[in-house]
């Protein structure tokens, strides 16, 4: 068993009253074990030798309950094996047998819109959606979102649900309304002018009011009270995504005591000194530890999480074991990389009919060099600091004015906040000086983009670039990275990826930049624009193996297995409990 570590004295860590549960459940299982595998018996004492007999059919299990506490989690991370849609439907279909999937997020995987040429449905530019929705095609289920298209409501059933995607429909979108006022409390106060800067180190000044807060938990309610509408049983397993619902998992786990509850927190944790800052620290921090499972991008993000919960909860936390106890029940806190679906080889246009069209629709040269930038236009995505690289590199290396264009795909997020407007003036107000700057007759160094390009559009300018440029100043993982890596299979271009993002622990063979070192930023794009075809081949080659196999069917499969390990060791606890009438409620 793990021992604990902690920066308090013995005497700082207040232990809640329902405290012994696990550790003396698992004192006594330990045990009863170690009698039954020498099989011995318990002093004679007629309660005990009753219960030590039924617990004999138990042997097995026992001892496979053991083998899994012995397993090193983290080990299974190095595995070769391969994750695909078909081996995470097997998961389901063998270890998870007839449970319900259920994830609820915010933004919708499907957005219904009004349009002069009538409804059109939009795939928003979201991380989460692009990572979560591959899964849910595997899985089935029912994601629970936000309806905020403009044909969201005329297109769902009277029970607000609508069979997704469109024309090959596999999993069920419930969509939840919100009224403006929950939207503007919830959404754009709380989450995103409190949370989303308190979480991002951008130096953004979060942002916290009463009334925003009192908004963001009445519409984590709702949606509580939504899983607890679309679940058919009374365990289902519940995929919690990102910081709009940190209050949910309690919600849920209070409604759905025997749910399976995975959270998943798609944006950094901060330190604990950042994250105290928040009014509600201790309530959002309450609210997580609903969860059977707490998954973050990075190990770091799962330390601060820990090192958060020890300053300002009355928690146990076991650092080896990577667990919380607090108020009887445990959370795991585990580190779960996300990822992209690896793309079907067939689907993928040539590379060099991509770069010769794309290269036309800008009104390029065929030769000319083409950088790519995709992002939300969003100050934690560094967009200003790589415009400053591009001019520093032209100031450095004038021979490429005029043969070097970046292409910043940047859709409009968030609009209504007064910083992202600002964000807005200020990157447009950039690129038109730079533009300004060198731009001649029929060349101009910097195409801005705001509008929304599918899939299918970016996979094109992905294929035709030579280099994409991810500067983030902070970010979870950052799946633009992985998409440029998965597009790329002539094994060219070069990715130069910001050392604050959770992609670059994974992928070090990309061009690593501090985009706060404006020179640093515009050497390393010197660099890529010019580095050799056999040194691009050889980094792609090995950052396009990681990502294949370390793929979005192996975040949700493991995160999956997880849960279905937990639940089998629920089970086994349940039988245990039912001897020893042990007061467990939630148990790892
Ligand atoms: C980040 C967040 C997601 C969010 C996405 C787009 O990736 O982690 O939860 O969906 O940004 O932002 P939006 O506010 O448009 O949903």
């Amino acid at each position: 068993m793990s021992t604990i570590r902690s920066n308090k004295t013995a005497s700082d860590i207040a232990v809640p009253a329902a405290r012994p549960s696990y550790f003396s459940w698992f004192d006594r299982l330990r045990v009863r074990l170690q009698r039954l595998q020498h099989h011995e018996r318990p002093a004679v004492h007629p309660p005990a030798q009753r219960r030590a007999n039924d617990n004999q059919p138990l042997v097995g299990d026992l001892r496979a309950l053991l083998r899994e506490f012995n397993v090193e989690r983290r080990g299974q991370d190095s595995s070769p094996e391969v994750w695909t849609p078909e081996k995470l439907r097997t998961l389901l279909h063998e270890q998870l047998a007839g449970d319900e999937v259920l994830v609820v997020s915010n933004r919708e995987p499907y957005i219904h819109v009004e349009t002069p040429h009538g409804i059109e449905i939009q795939r928003p530019a979201s991380g989460l959606v692009t990572a979560v929705e591959p899964v849910m095609r595997a899985c089935s289920g029912t994601w629970i979102a936000h309806g905020g298209g403009s044909a969201d409501e005329a297109t769902v059933d009277d029970e607000d649900r609508i069979q997704v995607p469109p024309g090959q429909p596999s999993y069920t979108l419930r969509r939840v309304w919100l009224s403006p006022e929950e939207e503007q409390g919830y959404y754009y106060g709380f989450s995103n002018e409190g949370l989303w800067p308190l979480c991002h180190i951008a130096h953004v000044r979060p942002v916290f009011r009463s009334t925003d807060w009192e908004q963001y938990v009445a519409v984590n309610q709702r949606f509580a009270d939504a899983v607890v509408a679309e679940a058919h049983t009374d365990n289902p397993v519940v995929l919690v995504q990102d910081y709009h619902f940190a209050l949910l998992p309690q919600m849920v786990r209070e409604l759905l005591p025997k749910a399976t509850i995975i959270t998943f927190w798609h944006i950094p944790w901060p330190n604990p000194e950042s994250f105290g800052i928040c009014p509600w620290r201790e309530e959002l921090l309450e609210g997580l530890l609903g969860s059977t499972i707490l998954g973050f991008h990075t190990s770091f993000h799962c330390k601060n999480f820990l090192e958060t919960v020890d300053r300002y909860l009355e928690a146990r936390i076991e650092h080896e074991a990577s667990t919380v106890s607090y108020g009887g029940a445990l959370t795991q806190v585990e580190t779960y990389p996300i990822s992209i679906a690896w793309p079907d080889a067939n689907d993928t246009p040539n590379v060099l009919l991509c770069r010769a069209e794309v290269r036309q629709e800008l009104s390029l040269p065929p030769d000319h060099l083409l950088g790519i930038g995709v992002d939300r236009l969003d100050y934690t995505k560094g967009i200003i600091e790589r415009f400053q690289a591009m001019e520093k590199m032209f100031e450095l290396h004038p021979a490429l004015i005029g043969r070097f264009t970046l292409l910043q795909i940047a859709a409009l997020s968030r609009s209504s906040l007064d910083e992202y407007q600002n964000f807005e003036a200020r990157v447009r107000a950039l690129a038109a000086r730079i533009n300004e700057r060198f731009a001649t007759e029929d060349y101009q160094p910097i195409i801005l983009r705001t509008h929304h390009h599918d899939a299918a559009q970016l996979n094109r300018y992905y294929r035709a670039a030579d280099i994409c440029v991810v500067t983030s100043l902070h970010d979870g993982m950052n799946l633009v990275a992985k998409e440029f890596i998965a597009a790329r299979d002539d094994e060219r271009g070069v990715l130069v990826l910001s050392q604050f993002t959770g992609a670059a622990r994974e992928l070090p063979e990309a061009l690593i930049v501090n985009p706060y070192h404006v020179e640093h930023s515009a050497d390393a794009l010197y660099r890529a624009l010019t580095m050799p075809d056999a040194e691009q081949r050889e980094r792609m080659r090995s950052m396009r193996s990681r990502v294949k196999n370390f793929n979005i069917y192996r975040w949700a499969g493991r995160m999956l297995r997880d849960a279905a390990e937990l639940r089998k060791r629920e089970r086994i606890m349940s039988k245990i409990r039912h001897h020893s009438h042990a007061p467990l409620r939630r148990v790892i």
